[in-house]
C-alpha cells in the first residue's frame, strides 16, 4: 500500500471512498477533524442515532456530489483515554471492512487529538491499515485468490503533516519486514527449509551494502562441534546450518547487538513424536529466525544506526532412524554435556549452541533470543503475551517498555536459582528438559547456562508467533510477531 497526503480536503483527488473520523463522548458524537463542509451528509445518521461513533464503528454512506460518492464514518470512541493503539485497531476494523468490497484506493481525513503527538496518531493510522493489509495465499489455486483483490493499494491521508507522513513510511517499511517474515512462517514447511532461509539471508545481503552474511554449513557445524544442534539435525534429509547476518548501521560505536532466531523448519518432536493436533502448525517453529531477518531487513532498509548480527541455527526435527535418543548424551559447543530429556525439546539444544557461539565468537554488548519454545508459555500468558526472561533487569525494562509501546508486549517471568535443580542429569552435566512445573522457565535456565555473563534476554514466542483465528491487525497464522519490538527497542538503545 501506498501512502499519499495532502493539506486538506478539497484537495484530495478520487478514490474510491472518503474516510470521516468521529469521537464518542459522553452526549454526542463529534467529528474528531474538521470537515464541516460535509456536515449534511453526516448530520442525518447522527440525528437518528445511527451512528454513534464507538470503538471500530463504521457506517457506509452515499454522498452523488462527492468525488468518491461513497463516505465511511469511522468510529474512534471516546478522547478521554485515547491511546495509539486504539488508532490500530479501529483502522485495521477498516481494512477488514473494505475488504470485500474490493476498494482499492481510499482517502481517509487524519484525526486531530491534543493528547497525542502528530507523529503518534500518523503511526497507529498507518500501522492498523498496513499490519491489517496482509492475505497468505500463495498455496491458493487462482481461481481462489480473490480474496487478495481486497488489498488496499492506496490511502490519501487528509491533513498530515510532512514529519507524520515520513512516519506513515517509515511504517510501510517496517510492515514490509513484517510480512516478509510472516510469508516465511506461512510457507511450507517443505519450501522453507534450512536451504531456503539460507537463500533469503543471502538475498538480503544482495539487497543491502550494509548486510553480509556467513553460513556455516554442516561440515562447519561438524569442525566447530556444535553437538547439539548436530544431534537435532541427524534424522533430517536436508543439512543444517547455522546463518550469520552481519548488520553495521553504525560502523564506528562497538555497541553491537546480537539476535538469536528458532529456525526449527518443521518440528515433529523426533523420536518423542509429536500426537495429532500438536504438530500440524510445526512450520512455524522457525518464527524466531523469520522475526531475525525480518528485524534486519528493515533496520538496513531504514538505515538504523546500531550494529546487529543476526545468529540463525536451523534444521529440520524430523524423525527416521538417525534420530537421536532421549536419555542419551551429547557434547554442546561449550563443552558441557547434556542428557535428552525430550526429543521434542529440540528448540532450547539449538539455541545452546548458537548463543554459546556468539558469546564465544562475536562478544556481543547483549544478545536477545527469539523462539517458538515451549507450549508451557502459552499455558501461562495465553496468545496475547511474549515470554521475557532475562538476566539482566535493564535489558528486560527497555524490552518490557518496547512491547507496550508496539502493543507486542513483553511479560517477565522469574529465573530464581532454585528453578535450575529440575535440570540435573545423573549422567551428565545437565539434562535438557525440567519436568512438568515451569516449562518455559526451565528451558530459559537451561539457555541461561549458555550465555555466560553477556546481557542475555530470552523471548519466548511459541503463544504470539503464530494464532489459529485471526484478531484485530494480525490475519489468521503468522503474526510476524517480534519485528516491530525489536525495531523499537533497537532504535532506542
Ligand atoms: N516447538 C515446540 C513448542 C511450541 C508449542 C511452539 C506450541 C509453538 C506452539 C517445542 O519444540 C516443544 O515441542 N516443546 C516441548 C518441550 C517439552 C518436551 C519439554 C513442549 O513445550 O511441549
Ligand atoms: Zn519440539
Ligand atoms: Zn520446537
Amino acid at each position: 500500500m501506498k501512502f499519499e497526503t495532502v493539506n486538506a480536503i478539497e484537495q484530495r483527488k478520487n478514490a474510491n471512498i472518503l474516510i470521516l473520523p468521529f469521537w464518542k463522548e459522553k452526549k454526542n458524537t463529534e467529528p474528531a477533524a474538521d470537515f464541516h463542509q460535509l456536515n449534511k451528509i453526516f448530520k442525518e445518521p447522527l440525528q437518528l442515532q445511527d451512528f454513534s461513533g464507538k470503538e471500530g464503528e463504521i457506517l457506509f454512506l452515499y454522498a452523488p456530489d462527492q468525488i468518491e460518492k461513497r463516505i465511511a464514518l469511522l468510529g474512534l470512541g471516546a478522547k478521554e483515554g485515547f491511546t495509539i493503539e486504539k488508532l490500530r485497531r479501529a483502522y485495521s476494523q477498516l481494512v477488514k471492512a473494505l475488504r470485500p468490497k474490493k476498494f482499492k484506493e481510499v482517502n481517509l481525513v487524519v484525526p486531530v487529538l491534543q493528547s497525542l503527538s502528530k507523529l503518534a496518531i500518523a503511526r497507529g493510522i498507518a500501522e492498523g491499515l498496513l499490519l491489517a493489509n496482509y492475505i497468505f495465499n500463495d498455496l491458493k489455486h487462482d481461481a481462489l485468490k480473490e480474496a487478495s483483490e481486497g488489498l488496499l493499494e492506496r490511502a490519501c491521508l487528509i491533513g498530515l503533516d510532512k514529519n507524520g507522513f515520513a512516519e506513515a513510511n517509515k511504517c510501510k517499511t517496517i510492515a514490509e519486514a513484517v510480512y516478509f517474515s510472516r510469508n516465511l512462517v506461512n510457507g511450507n514447511a517443505d519450501d522453507v527449509t534450512p536451504q531456503r532461509l539460507i537463500a533469503e539471508a543471502k538475498d538480503l545481503a544482495k539487497a543491502f551494502k550494509t548486510v553480509k552474511t556467513h553460513v556455516l554449513d554442516k561440515k562447519q557445524i561438524e569442525k566447530e562441534k556444535m553437538g547439539l544442534l548436530l544431534a537435532v539435525s541427524r534424522a533430517s534429509p536436508r543439512d543444517p546450518a547455522v546463518i550469520i547476518l552481519e548488520y553495521k548501521g553504525n560502523p564506528k560505536s562497538k555497541d553491537h547487538t546480537v539476535l538469536v532466531g528458532k529456525g526449527i523448519t518443521f518440528d515433529t518432536g523426533g523420536l518423542n513424536i509429536k500426537p495429532t493436533g500438536s504438530m500440524e502448525t510445526m512450520r512455524c517453529d522457525m518464527a524466531g529466525a523469520a522475526a531475525v531477518l525480518g528485524s534486519i531487513k528493515a533496520l538496513a532498509s531504514l538505515g538504523i544506526k546500531v550494529n546487529v548480527t543476526g545468529v540463525i541455527p536451523t534444521t529440520e526435527n524430523a524423525i527416521g532412524s538417525k534420530s537421536y535418543k532421549p536419555g542419551d548424551v551429547y557434547q554442546s559447543y561449550s563443552g558441557k554435556t547434556v542428557e535428552i530429556g525430550n526429543t521434542d525439546a529440540e528448540g532450547r539444544l539449538i539455541l545452546a549452541d548458537a548463543l554459546a557461539y556468539a558469546v564465544k565468537k562475536l562478544k556481543p554488548t547483549r544478545m536477545i533470543d527469539l523462539a517458538t519454545l515451549t507450549g508451557a508459555v502459552e499455558v501461562a500468558l495465553g496468545n496475547e503475551t511474549t515470554g521475557l526472561m532475562s538476566n539482566n533487569d535493564a535489558l528486560a525494562d527497555s524490552l518490557i517498555h518496547a512491547g507496550s509501546e508496539t502493543f507486542e508486549r513483553v511479560w517477565r517471568l522469574p529465573l530464581y536459582d532454585e528453578y535450575q535443580d529440575q535440570l540435573k542429569s545423573e549422567i551428565a552435566d545437565i539434562k535438557s528438559t525440567g519436568g512438568r512445573g515451569a516449562g518455559c522457565i526451565t528451558a530459559a535456565m537451561f539457555l541461561q547456562e549458555f550465555v555466560g555473563k553477556t546481557p542475555w534476554a530470552h523471548l519466548d514466542i511459541a503463544g504470539t508467533a503464530f494464532i489459529t483465528e485471526s484478531k484485530r491487525y494480525h490475519p489468521k497464522n503468522a503474526t510476524g510477531i517480534g519485528v516491530r519490538l525489536l525495531l523499537e527497542f533497537l532504535e532506542h538503545i
